[in-house]
């Protein structure tokens, strides 16, 4: 039973990190970084190059964006023109090196297909090699190896701008990047949901359901390169009083339901939302810690009543 369980876990595991992103998603996000890649090398090291929009995005604005390298690794795929078949011990990778025949368009003969040794798995030692060639990292990492996918790329300190699931800001690993602002998040998904292309049956409601897509709610953009919106203050008007930010049984801060509630008059601790570190400006606020990490029980209660979790920030 155990084992079948095992077996479930990862087959959910393998399903939810085949999702392949929209090439218009790129897009909208991308344009608010257009000055970060001028001369720099991109890797996209979750990407199967003619199947990642990751890849065709940065093939297509190569000359627009004045980039100097791509490059582009599969995983267990040395097919680059499939989606990940996950069943090759020996995958590929791609250089492109921008228009050379003058046509304006990347030919596949402008790109060079070559070998690795083993299956491209990011954290693999020929995979970090191409790593440590890049500027900036770009793409949608398999979201049950995002800690260790975000780990690697503090440790070579490289530049990022991923896709994961707005969960992961509470992740142990992760947060401690938020409050030294070592990661922030990006301009993100409309109502934090997006729409990936994939193999697997979508359970939407009709409304959402578009075909050949997968609606994932929660989803959002991880990046340390820096953009104006990350300095823009949020404004605040609400007063304090303690019958509407009451404090927490367990520790020392006022509880704010929703971030446009933020008190613009208190300037002790207060317990917010998570969606709050979308509305993040390191001028305005100091975040402290999580209540998973500060409060005792490792969750805010209020009036004897657990509430969900909260970030834990103070005005500065
Ligand atoms: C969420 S999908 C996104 C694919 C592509 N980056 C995109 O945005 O369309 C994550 C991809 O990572 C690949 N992958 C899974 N484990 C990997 C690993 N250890 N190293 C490199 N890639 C991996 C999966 O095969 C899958 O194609």
């Amino acid at each position: 039973m155990a084992n079948s369980n095992n077996q479930l876990q990862t087959a959910k595991k393998a399903r939810e990190d085949e999702f392949y992103t929209q090439l218009c998603d790129i897009e909208n996000e991308l344009r608010h970084y257009r000055t970060h890649f001028k001369g720099k090398t991109v890797l996209c090291n979750c990407d199967d190059p003619r199947v990642s929009n990751f890849f065709k995005y940065f093939a297509l604005n190569f000359e627009i964006l004045g980039l100097k390298k791509l490059i582009a690794t599969c995983y267990k795929n040395n097919e680059p023109d499939l989606f990940s078949m996950n069943t090759c011990e020996q995958a590929v990778y791609i250089i492109y090196e921008g228009d050379k025949n003058g046509n304006r368009i990347p030919d596949p003969s402008e790109m060079e297909v070559l070998p690795l040794q083993g299956d491209g798995d990011f954290r693999s030692a020929e995979c970090i090699e191409l790593l440590k060639q890049a500027d900036i990292v770009c793409t949608n990492p398999p979201f049950s190896l995002f800690r260790e996918y975000v780990a690697q790329l503090i440790k070579y300190d490289k530049k990022f701008l991923i896709i994961g699931n707005q969960n992961a800001i509470h992740y142990r690993e992760i947060f401690p990047l938020f409050m030294n602002n070592q990661v922030w998040l990006g301009y993100g998904f409309h109502r934090n949901c997006a729409h990936f292309i994939t193999k697997y049956e979508d359970n939407a409601s009709d409304a959402d359901h578009r075909e050949g897509m997968i609606r994932v709610p929660s989803v959002t953009w991880f990046t340390n390169l820096e953009i104006p919106r990350r300095h823009e203050q949020m404004i605040i008007y609400k007063t304090y009083n303690p019958d509407d930010y009451p404090k927490y049984d367990n520790y020392d801060a006022i509880n704010v339901d929703k971030t446009t509630d933020i008190p613009c008059d208190y300037d002790g601790p207060m317990g917010v939302p998570i969606t709050f570190m979308y509305k993040y400006c390191p001028e305005q606020f100091e975040i402290l810690g999580t209540s998973t990490d500060s409060m005792p029980k490792g969750a805010p209660y209020v009036a004897s009543k657990r509430i969900y979790e909260r970030i834990i920030i103070r005005k500065i």
